[in-house]
């Protein structure tokens, strides 16, 4: 059995509530860190984990949080990204929803460490029933003394907020999501200045994934350097994924970050295999932004090495043949997909999620989804191919925010390894829609009546 601190007592019956959770050593990090620790004693034990952001791009959080302005009589403020839209990721929601004090707790240590005596969770409005949970937590926390003015006679002062959103994607974006939480608009902001300058109401602000900031709970527990040799290389410590799509055992499972991608898909442990012993034909391994790769780029890499679940192999090759660990939403795809209609499915959810700031994402991710949807339909052309390669390439890169990336990405790797797949597409028009891929086509919405006449 693999290692974990992240879900070790996740098994534990009634361990949502405040009792069972301090009754079960809940607390105890905080209690150390109060009793013992100055606020950079915090920051230098994270970053002596090693931790990485959990939130997609895997930035070094100790570092982070060293780049914090700290002006005099200014507040600072820490945003947890509760955001988690990406499709195929849903591992937050399965901590807040089964370990909301560990957020708490780890979001208490991370306010006294950073300085920030307000702290917002932005949390995304379709987990409709998980702020109630939350607000709960909060409210048992600060009954027993964890939050509010100075605690544990600390003389820190504390109160954490719940902000729900509304449902759109680039409010996961951090500047986008500081906007929203301001009321306004949620566009991304242009960088610099980064939030650790001018964040929240133009004030220092440091905004982390809901995984990262539940991590350092276990982190002060056992110590940066203890934390550290968990994982691999700089892949230190465990890694919640959230693994759905033609696997056995969809969940979250966390992972001590040296297993293979191979021990991940077939172990018992973990996916337990393909269904009905089908084949494995490809894998989306970080939420649908990073690039999609075929089963034999997956299980080895380009050098021959076995791939294994860490930053470092999963981007080995970069993105000719590799991909990204993101956000850790795995999505495997048997050999009934078809990867034309998996991209268009993906392109659709792009173009209705940019916010139309930036005209290559605006335009480009409609006009991705529009020629993808031809190709299914059996109405494309062979250049329609090297159209849709053109405007994946003029997005990337082009625009404010890496919403403009994350929607290239999967087109351009799904076009590099599955060409002739679409080419298929074009050549066989009238088999298109009907050939048996395992799973119903992607249809048009049924169209609307016309009024009836008066
Ligand atoms: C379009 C878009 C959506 C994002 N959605 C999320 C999200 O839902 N949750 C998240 O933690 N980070 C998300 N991010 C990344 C955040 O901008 C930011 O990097 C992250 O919250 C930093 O936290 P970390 O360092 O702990 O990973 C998104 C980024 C983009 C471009």
């Amino acid at each position: 059995m693999g290692r974990k601190l992240l879900l070790d007592k996740a098994h534990i019956e009634g361990i949502r509530y405040y009792k069972t959770y301090r009754e079960n050593g809940g607390y105890a990090a905080a209690e150390k860190v109060f009793k013992t620790m100055k606020p950079d004693e915090v920051t230098e034990e994270v970053k002596k984990s090693g931790l990485r952001g959990r939130g997609g791009a895997g930035f070094p959080t100790g570092l982070k949080w060293s780049f914090l302005a700290k002006p005099e009589g200014v507040p600072r403020y820490l945003v947890c990204n509760a955001d988690e839209s990406e499709p195929g990721t849903f591992k937050d929601r399965y901590l807040m929803e089964f370990l909301p004090h560990l957020l708490i707790e780890g979001l208490l240590i991370s306010s006294y460490a950073l300085g920030a005596n307000t702290t917002y969770i932005y949390i995304r409005g379709e987990y409709a029933w998980i702020p109630d949970i939350l607000e709960e937590a909060i409210r048992d926390a600060k009954a027993a003394g964890w939050l509010g003015k100075n605690i544990q006679g600390s003389g820190f002062d504390l109160e954490i907020y719940v902000q729900r959103g509304a449902g759109a994607y680039i409010c996961g974006e951090e500047t986008a999501l500081l906007e929203s939480l301001e009321g306004k608009r949620g566009t991304p902001r242009i960088k610099p200045p980064f939030p650790a300058v001018k964040g929240l109401y133009q004030c220092p602000t440091v905004v982390n994934n809901v995984e990262t900031l539940a991590t350092v709970v276990p982190i002060i527990n056992i110590g940066g350097e203890e934390y550290a040799k968990y994982g691999t290389g700089k892949s230190t410590g465990t890694k919640l994924i959230s693994a759905c799509g033609n696997i056995n055992k969809p969940g979250v499972y966390e992972i001590e970050m040296n297993i293979s991608v191979e021990e991940f898909i077939y172990s018992e442990e973990y996916c337990g295999g393909i269904p009905n012993g089908k084949r494995l034909k490809a894998c989306i391994p970080g939420g649908s932004s990073v690039p999609i790769v075929p089963a034999n780029l997956l299980l080895t890499t380009a050098k021959g090495e076995k791939r294994m679940m860490t930053y470092e192999s999963l981007s080995d090759g970069g993105f000719q043949t590799g991909t990204m660990m993101g956000s850790g939403g795995f999505i495997v795809l048997d050999e009934d997909q078809c990867v034309v209609r998996h991209t268009l499915t993906l392109a659709r959810f792009y173009h209705h999620e940019s916010c139309g700031q930036c005209s290559p994402c605006r335009e480009g991710t409609g006009w991705m989804e529009k020629v993808l949807k031809n190709i299914e339909n059996g109405k494309g052309k062979m250049s329609d191919i090297d159209l849709l390669w053109d405007i994946q390439r003029r997005i990337e890169g082009n625009t404010i925010c890496p919403l403009g990336d994350a929607a290239a990405w999967p087109v351009a790797a799904a076009i590099r390894h599955f060409r002739d797949e679409f080419e298929w597409h074009v050549n066989n028009p009238s088999e298109a829609l009907t050939r048996n891929f395992g799973l119903a086509h992607y249809a048009d919405p049924l169209p609307v009546p016309a009024p009836a006449a008066v």
